[in-house]
């Protein structure tokens, strides 16, 4: 099985307030459909935030909790636009003719401290036996610790990848991988293990747009640790270019930047 994310900063114009970008997702549906051609396989589907409920999450400082009131017309108004995005990402796909189904996360995960700790992946695993592709996405999810918090795509692919057995992660950026900035070039990294945890967690720093869940830094500590405890390989790619992210999901490697174990 593999896991796919379209990431916010390619399905959106992080930018500007709640700013899609329909003929991308249009193409990336496409391309999800034609990589099944030939042969398919089991598939969920993971769509970023970007431009629509990272605004309102900032705005009410949401992943912080319920600190005062003001904080719940954020967990509505977040709730909504990150369905709304989804539901995008979801007709898109329907459109190519493949059979996927919404996971609201809200609705059933719970979470302490951002952190997932119970979800019953039952459904989704009968959904893929069914070989319909569920699609997830990141949420306001209720947190025992802080009242709410945000949960992020990556954060969910870490909960699905430790509890189904999943064999790839690739995850569709707007970069053409992990940059090392401690060069002048600023090219990509072609590979990260384990080892390199250290150096590579203080050369990301977040993200330059807006995005309340620590950007490329938190996506790279995650994949690391899968790579590392689960022996899972991903791959952080440019979802801008066409035609990557279908290659990849026909199993080519190296466009962007694999993280696997050492
Ligand atoms: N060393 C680095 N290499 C690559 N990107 C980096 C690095 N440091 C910071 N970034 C930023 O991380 C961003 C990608 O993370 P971000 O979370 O914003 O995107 P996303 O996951 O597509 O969005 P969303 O969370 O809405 O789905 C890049 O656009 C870049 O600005
Ligand atoms: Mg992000």
């Amino acid at each position: 099985m593999i896991l796919v994310k379209l990431g916010g900063s390619v399905i959106t114009d992080k930018s500007k307030p709640f700013t899609e970008r329909r003929d991308v997702i249009k193409r990336l549906a496409e391309e999800i459909h034609s990589s099944m051609k030939d042969s398919r396989y089991n598939l969920i589907v993971g769509n970023g935030g970007g431009s629509y409920p990272h605004i309102p999450a900032n705005k009410y400082q949401v992943h912080k909790g319920l600190k005062d009131a003001n904080n719940f017309k954020g967990v509505a108004l977040v709730q909504d636009a990150a369905a709304r995005l989804n539901r995008l990402i979801v007709s898109a796909l329907i459109d190519t003719n493949e059979n996927v189904v919404s996971i609201q996360p809200s609705a059933s995960i719970l979470a302490k401290s951002s952190k997932i700790i119970e979800w019953n992946l039952k459904i989704i695993q009968e959904m893929l036996n069914l070989n319909l592709i569920p699609v997830v996405y990141g949420d306001v999810i209720i947190d025992i610790k802080q009242g709410y918090s945000i949960v992020s795509t990556e954060e969910i692919f870490f909960y699905l990848a430790n509890n189904l057995d999943v064999k790839r992660i690739i995850i569709g950026s707007d970069v053409d991988g992990v940059i090392d900035k401690r060069l002048a070039s600023e090219k990509k990294v072609d590979v990260i293990t384990p080892s390199d945890r250290k150096w590579i967690t203080s050369s990301i720093s977040g993200a330059e747009t807006i995005d309340v869940t620590g950007g490329m830094k938190t996506k790279v500590e995650l994949l690391l640790t899968l790579a590392e405890e689960k022996g899972i390989e991903s791959e952080i790619l440019n979802a801008t270019k066409p035609g990557l992210l279908e290659l990849a999901l026909k199993g080519k490697k190296g466009a962007g930047t694999i993280i696997r174990p050492n």
